[in-house]
């Protein structure tokens, strides 16, 4: 995926400003900064969630946004069915795929995910960790290249973490592109073969030197 000078304006405000980069699906990217550096409208762009000028090239002949899946902070953000079923599904039968391609995928990325047991539940009396996976859930339906995530452990206990983090792991080693947003960069460390670092809108640090980075971005956080 090759991203083109990037820009981002809410009304007049420059969020994101002329970034020039590429990623590749065997990548695992921690994208870092601080708060309101533009992290998540950067993701957000990827996946055209927000206006943006500039190009953003996918090999093959589709839209961006059909190989990339943002998923939210907040996982309530992103529930919309009355069910587990209903909501991992809701996205394919918006694409208007025939109802055997839907059953299969569902059952697929709900085994994938752990929630399989859960399908005929109420979302909103499932725990959080199991919200957060369930929106994963819905994006991995789509079959999207590079999994966005934008702090997906901020709003987990301690356990849920644990879990979602395994689950993360294990979605890189099935083959997904992973960028994630992060103020908590040690969790993903182990995985992470790229770090960037972004400050004003900008790209001021990218490397695969990822300890590089992340020892830069915590020395910035602490004076
Ligand atoms: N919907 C919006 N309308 C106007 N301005 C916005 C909107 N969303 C974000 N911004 C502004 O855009 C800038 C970048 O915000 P963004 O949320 O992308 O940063 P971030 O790096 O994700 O921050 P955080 O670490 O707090 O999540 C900030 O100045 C923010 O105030
Ligand atoms: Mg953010």
């Amino acid at each position: 995926m090759i991203v083109k000078n990037l820009e981002v304006f809410y009304g007049n405000k420059r969020v994101l400003g002329k970034i020039d980069t590429k990623f590749s699906k065997d990548e695992f990217v921690l994208l870092l900064g601080y708060n309101g550096s533009g992290k998540s409208t950067f993701l957000k762009a990827l996946s055209g969630l927000v206006n943006y000028s500039g190009e953003i090239i996918v090999e093959g002949n589709h839209p961006h946004y059909f190989v990339t899946g943002y998923v939210f902070q907040n996982p309530e953000t992103q529930i919309i069915g009355s069910t587990v079923w209903e909501d991992v599904i809701f996205g394919l039968e918006n694409l208007g795929l025939d109802r055997e391609e839907i059953r299969k995928r569902a059952q697929k990325v709900l085994k994938i995910t752990g929630l399989y047991d859960f399908k005929h539940m109420e979302p909103h009396n499932l725990s959080g960790g199991q919200k957060q996976k369930l929106a994963i859930s819905s994006i991995l339906v789509m079959e999207p290249e590079y999994l966005l995530l934008d702090e997906p452990l901020s709003m987990l206990d301690k356990n849920d973490r644990q879990v979602l983090k395994e689950l993360i792991f294990d979605l890189k080693k099935m083959g997904m592109g992973i960028i994630v947003a992060t103020h908590n960069p040690e969790v993903f460390l182990e995985f992470s073969n790229r770090a960037i670092f972004m400050d004003k809108g900008t790209i001021v640090k990218d490397s695969n030197d990822v300890l590089e980075v992340v020892d830069m971005y915590i020395n910035e956080v602490e004076t």
